[in-house]
């Protein structure tokens, strides 16, 4: 695991949108597997003006999304595929037939799950997974209790991470926020060739914490990505205060990002 801390997120993100940039300039048929929530949204925005730079482009890229809230539609403001339509397709040039969004809505969601499991197979697999991280040490909408080996399924929400996503609903109501979601689980996101996870803000410093510095365990699942052997952390020097060996992890990784 390899953790980068930056002076701010405007660096994190520049950074990290600089990884996807140039892993599609390499290859442009790269899989993406994509994030929500309010920590990529910079990158994103980085990542669209390289597009419009014609730096780069995304016409042949291919992406799975993480996770969708159960009994939401597609155009529902605060659906996931509402959120990756507005914060990043609309800005690239990615055909939307190529991008994938759980569906919050299907009739058998069991069968959704193992479709989708099916096509990124099928695609060759993630090359590059996006992730943020959820206060409480989630990834994707994988909760403490939840299987380290645990692939895409319904998921039950924990009340803190309702707690938290409740800000973005209708009056910030936590009775609004679905209790369940679709998500891809953590073996899932395990099996992605490279990993890049962003973390912003005094709010996640524990749970970098726990994903960086503790056990491996089903309590924090971002902790899983200590058994991955390409995952990159971007943080804020917020989000990596609690950090023991801060210091170290920032110079040995911004040593190797310039080699
Ligand atoms: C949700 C999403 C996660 C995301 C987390 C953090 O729970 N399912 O994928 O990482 O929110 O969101 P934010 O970036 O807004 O803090």
């Amino acid at each position: 695991m390899e953790v980068v801390v930056c002076k701010s997120k405007e660096e994190a993100s520049a950074l990290a949108a600089e990884i996807i940039t140039k892993a599609v300039k390499k290859n442009p048929k790269t899989v993406l597997g994509l994030a929500t929530g309010s920590t990529p949204v910079l990158m994103y925005d980085a990542m669209a003006k390289a597009v419009k730079a014609k730096k780069v482009s995304y016409k042949e890229v291919k992406s799975w999304n993480l996770d969708e809230y159960v009994g939401l539609a597609p155009t529902h403001e605060q659906s996931y595929r509402y959120f990756m339509n507005e914060n990043l397709f609309k800005k690239i040039d990615i055909k939307l037939s190529n991008t994938h969004v759980l569906n919050g809505l299907a009739k058998n969601p069991e069968a959704e799950c193992k479709k989708y499991e099916r096509d990124i197979k099928k695609a060759g697999g993630i090359d590059i997974q996006v992730l943020g991280i959820g206060s409480d040490g989630h990834i994707a909408f994988n909760e403490p209790g939840t299987s380290l080996k645990s692939r895409t399924s319904v998921v039950y929400l924990t009340p803190s991470t309702i707690k938290d996503n409740a800000r973005l609903f209708f009056k910030g109501k936590e009775k609004e926020v679905p209790t369940r979601a679709l998500s891809m689980g953590v073996g899932t996101i395990c099996e992605a060739k490279k990993i890049v996870l962003l973390a912003f803000g005094k709010n996640k410093a524990d749970a970098v914490k726990g994903m960086v510095e503790g056990g491996v365990s089903q309590f924090c699942t971002a902790s899983a990505l200590q058994m991955h052997n390409d995952a990159w952390i971007f943080c804020d020097e917020e989000a990596a205060s609690k950090l023991k060996l801060k210091d170290y992890y920032a110079w040995r990784s911004a040593t190797k990002l310039q080699g």
